[in-house]
C-alpha cells in the first residue's frame, strides 16, 4: 500500500499545533506554538484571546508545517482535524483552516475527537496492542477506557465532576503558582512530604472519578490557614495533594485490571507528563504483568502528530467528514463511541 500523510490541525485550546503523520506513525513535521504566556497572565486560558490568536497564527503554522516536510501539499492524502471537544471559537479556526485547504486542495477531510487524539499519540511510539486500557488525564477529561480494537471501545468510568488537570491547575493558583499548575505542583511535590491530612475521596467500587471535593478542601485548608496567620508548607501540600490525586487514579486503574484481562495499558493526556503518575502506574501494571505504554513528553500535551495518529485508522476505513461538520465544545469521549457504533 501507498505510504499515506496526513495533515493534522489541532486548535482545541491554547495550542496551534500541526503535523504531517506518515500511515498513522511516523512524525514526518511538527509545529506547536503555544499561548501559555499569554494565558499565564490571567491564571488560566480566556478563551476569546486564545481564539484570536489562533486565528492570528495559523497561517504560519501550516507554512513552517510544511517547509519542515519531506512532502509538498498535493502529496498529502488527507487533511485532518480537531473538531471536538474544546474551546467553540478556538475549535473553529482550525476546523475552518481544514475544509478549506480539503476543498482547495481536494483532499479528504478527517474529523477527530480531541481525547481519542489523546489515546493514539501512544501509536506514535509503540504499537497499542488490543484489548488495552487506556487512563485519560487531561486538563478537560478523566476517563478509563477499554479499547477492544481500533474501533471497539468502552467506556468503563469518568469523572464526575472536576477533570484532573483542571484540579492540579486550580490547586496550584490557589498555591500562588503560575499557569499551567501541572508541572509546578509535580516540582514542588518532589521537595515535601504528604504530611498533611487528606479527604477519602469516592469510597466505592464504580470506574468514576470526583476530585472536586479534592480541590474544595484544599482551597478552603488554605484560606483558613492564611486567615490564621499560619504558615503553608507548600511542598508538603502539592506532595499530599498529588498522592491522594494519584492514589485514586491507581486504585480505579487496579480495580479495571482485576476485571478485565488486557494486554496493555496507556496513558493518555497533559498529566500523563506525570512522572510520579507514570510511576505509580507503572507499579499497578507490574502487578497484573500488563505492559504500560506512556507517550513521549512532547505526545503527551495538546499537539498536531495526535490527530494524525488517530485520523489514520478512519483513512483506512473511508470514514471521512463533509464540509457540514461543526465544532462541538463539549463531545465527551462517551459520546463520540456511542454516536460512531450507531
Ligand atoms: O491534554 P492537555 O494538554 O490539554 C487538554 O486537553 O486539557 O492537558 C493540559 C493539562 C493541564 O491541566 C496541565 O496542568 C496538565 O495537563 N499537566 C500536568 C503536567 N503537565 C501538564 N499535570 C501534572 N503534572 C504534569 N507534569
Ligand atoms: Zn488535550
Amino acid at each position: 500500500m501507498e505510504d499515506v500523510y496526513i495533515l493534522a490541525i489541532e486548535t482545541s485550546c491554547d495550542e496551534t499545533s500541526m503535523a504531517i503523520v506518515k500511515n498513522g506513525k511516523f512524525v514526518d513535521s511538527l509545529t506547536i506554538l503555544t499561548q501559555m504566556d499569554t494565558h499565564a497572565n490571567f491564571g488560566g486560558v480566556v478563551p476569546e484571546i486564545a481564539s484570536r490568536m489562533h486565528a492570528e497564527n495559523i497561517t504560519m503554522v501550516l507554512e513552517e508545517t510544511l517547509n519542515k516536510s519531506h512532502v509538498t501539499m498535493e502529496e498529502i492524502s488527507a487533511i485532518a482535524v480537531t473538531y471536538a471537544p474544546g474551546l467553540l471559537g478556538s475549535l473553529l479556526v482550525g476546523l475552518e483552516c481544514a475544509k478549506v485547504l480539503s476543498y482547495v486542495y481536494n483532499k479528504p477531510l478527517i474529523k477527530v475527537n480531541h481525547t481519542l487524539g489523546h489515546i493514539f499519540a501512544n501509536n506514535l511510539e509503540n504499537d497499542i496492542v488490543y484489548p488495552s486500557l487506556a487512563l485519560v488525564v487531561s486538563g478537560g477529561h478523566t476517563d478509563l477506557v477499554l479499547l477492544n480494537s481500533e474501533f471497539d471501545m468502552e467506556v468503563l468510568g469518568s469523572s464526575l465532576d472536576d477533570a484532573i488537570g483542571e484540579v492540579y491547575d486550580k490547586v496550584a493558583r490557589v498555591l500562588k503558582m503560575p499557569y499551567p499548575g501541572g508541572p509546578n505542583i509535580e516540582k514542588k511535590a518532589l521537595l515535601g512530604s504528604p504530611t498533611y491530612d487528606m479527604p477519602i475521596l469516592m469510597n466505592d467500587d464504580s470506574y468514576n472519578f470526583s476530585f472536586s471535593g479534592l480541590k474544595s478542601y484544599i482551597i478552603n485548608l488554605v484560606h483558613n490557614e492564611t486567615q490564621r496567620n499560619n504558615e503553608i508548607r507548600i511542598n508538603d501540600l502539592a506532595c499530599s495533594f498529588q498522592k491522594t490525586a494519584v492514589d485514586e487514579l491507581c486504585r480505579k486503574v487496579d480495580l479495571a485490571l482485576t476485571k478485565n484481562q488486557v494486554k496493555n495499558m496507556i496513558l493518555a493526556g497533559g498529566v500523563s507528563a506525570n512522572q510520579y503518575l507514570r510511576k505509580e502506574i507503572a507499579k499497578v501494571c507490574k502487578k497484573y504483568n500488563v505492559l504500560l505504554h506512556v507517550p513521549d513528553i512532547i505526545y503527551c500535551t495538546d499537539n498536531g502528530a495526535m490527530i494524525g495518529a488517530a485520523a489514520y485508522p478512519l483513512y483506512k476505513a473511508h470514514i471521512f467528514a463533509d464540509y457540514k461538520i461543526n465544532a462541538k465544545s463539549s463531545e465527551t469521549i462517551k459520546k463520540y463511541i456511542e454516536q460512531n457504533d450507531k
